[in-house]
């Protein structure tokens, strides 16, 4: 199966959102990944409201929301109601994370959990089975263009085994200097959705990059 793409938007260019919003419309992307960041949890500001309300406004595709956030509970209703569709809050920001969860699933939204890379895959052996997606995050959340860590590779698949063991019906997502080059790797130990920010908004031919990451096929690799 081909993986889930979606470009991250906080690489694009702010002063022609919209342009690059329509070429994500226009390619072979699945979902625009949104990243909202309070500068509390992680040290940098991104966007609110209403900028996600003007990504709606465009967007043909749906929204994938990023909270690096302290106390998201608070915002997520607000964020369901401007179009996210996946809602992921972080591991670290949520003290009653089941909650969380069920509430952003009673509104109709999938519900999303990223962890940072500390954090280790076994925090979530309790709650596995109600989650609809995981981030993993592959850099040390709050910007793009960052380096790629290696280790994400063997949580991935500690992450699938999890999910195969407890029957959980969770996406896994990678997020953070994914590419060309270790999308398939990522693929092959158990990716489900790609997370692109600067490896599509900072290269000529974006659509191309698109692309190749949509048809990149995992199985082939040798580790
Ligand atoms: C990092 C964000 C990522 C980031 C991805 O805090 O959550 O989604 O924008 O961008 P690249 O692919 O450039 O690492
Ligand atoms: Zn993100």
């Amino acid at each position: 199966m081909s993986p889930i793409i979606a470009p991250s938007i906080l690489s694009a260019d702010f002063s022609y959102l919209k342009k690059d919003i329509e070429m994500i419309n226009s390619s072979e992307a699945d979902w625009f990944h949104v990243d909202v960041m309070d500068g509390v949890f992680v040290p940098n500001i991104s966007f609110g409201f209403p900028v996600m309300d003007a990504i709606k406004k465009y967007a043909t595709k749906p929204l994938d929301v990023h909270l690096m956030i302290v106390d998201p509970d608070k915002y997520i209703e607000k964020f369901i109601k401007l179009g996210a569709q996946v809602l992921s809050v972080h591991y670290e920001a949520c003290t009653h994370l089941h909650r969380t969860i069920h509430a952003i699933k009673s509104m109709g939204a999938q519900g999303g959990v990223a962890i940072n890379p500390h954090t280790n895959i076994a925090l979530l052996d309790d709650v596995i089975a109600d989650i609809d997606l995981v981030c993993l995050m592959s850099v040390n959340p709050g910007f793009g263009g960052q380096k790629f860590i290696q280790n994400t590779y063997s949580k991935t698949e500690q992450l699938k085994n999890l999910i195969l063991q407890k029957n959980s019906n969770a996406k896994i997502e990678i997020d953070g200097g994914v590419d060309v080059l270790n999308a398939k790797l990522l693929i092959a130990s158990g990716a489900d959705v790609l997370v692109a920010g600067n490896a599509v908004f900072g290269a000529p031919q974006p659509l191309e990059v698109i692309s190749k990451l949509k048809h990149c096929k995992g199985l082939s690799i040798i580790k």
